[in-house]
């Protein structure tokens, strides 16, 4: 199966080249199944369900979120009636939505995806180590699932890497968000588990991850809050990894970068 996630859209920018570049990564690349991270697609700060719609529409058949999943007060309503749509599994039992789904691609094969956030450096959530046992033993790789896919919504490096090791045989692509960097580390794990620890952002890059300098520059020099973060404007670089598994384990057979527009260096996969 060949699958494709991208990293966190940012703002109207990342919506942009996000809904400009897929068609045709989508025809370059034939993905069975594409995954975006939406956290800080609305002003950078959670999601609609317009912007929703518009994802779904454009090609998308699952959006992740991370700790701005509520951002936008609407999202606690509507995320009931977007299957679609899966906030971090290990928030609060009650929390509305939910984190993690069985999808069907196409050609009728089955694609689990859970979006896991981790601790180091953010929220006290539940521990996310345990919430990908549990979703694992509901819904095992080969037995419940064609391919799995885990977003690992997550600040620290260490708690990503961890992840993609506790995962390693039984999922098909561990992928980090949050960060907004995309890293070099993209690799096949020992047991055959695709990970690369940060996905980076669909944002323009003449930025603080996603926002316009001027404010994080303001909070970092002066430890004044000058005023409202707002996203970068400029042409964004669409951020993610397309990945290969094998029809008979579910396991990856091949991982490589995709970035392209905006400024960073573009990269697209040669398979
Ligand atoms: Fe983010
Ligand atoms: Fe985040």
């Amino acid at each position: 199966m060949r699958l494709m996630f991208f990293g966190d859209v940012v703002g109207r920018a990342g919506r942009k080249a996000f809904l400009r570049h897929l068609p045709h990564l989508k025809a370059r690349f034939s993905p069975d199944f594409v995954v975006v991270n939406g956290e800080n697609a609305a002003g950078g700060f959670g999601i609609t369900e317009e912007i929703c719609a518009t994802f779904l529409d454009a090609g998308a058949d699952v959006i992740t979120l991370g700790n701005h999943a509520f951002a936008q007060r609407e999202a606690l309503v509507f995320i009931e009636r977007v299957p679609q749509l899966l906030r971090p599994v290990n928030y609060p039992p009650g929390t509305p939505g939910r984190g993690a789904g069985l999808y069907e691609t196409a050609s009728g094969r089955q694609v689990l995806v859970m979006n896991i956030m981790g601790r180091v450096m953010m929220e006290p959530l539940d521990d996310p180590f345990q919430a990908l046992e549990r979703e694992l033993e509901a819904c095992p790789l080969g037995i419940g699932a064609d391919a799995v896919i885990v977003d690992m919504h997550a600040e620290a490096t260490s708690e990503k890497m961890a992840m993609g090791h506790a995962a390693d045989g039984r999922v098909s692509l561990v992928v980090g968000t949050h960060t907004h960097i995309p890293t070099a580390d993209h690799q096949i794990l020992p047991h055959g588990t695709a990970y690369i620890t940060d996905a980076g952002m669909c944002g323009d890059y003449d930025s603080v991850i996603g926002m316009d300098k001027a404010e994080p520059l303001t909070r970092f020099q002066r430890r004044i809050s000058g005023g409202r973060m707002e996203p970068a404007e400029g042409e964004a670089t669409v951020c993610g990894v397309a990945v290969v598994t094998d029809d008979q384990t579910g396991l990856a057979l091949n991982i490589a970068p995709v970035r392209i527009g905006g400024r960073l260096q573009p990269v697209e996969p040669d398979f």
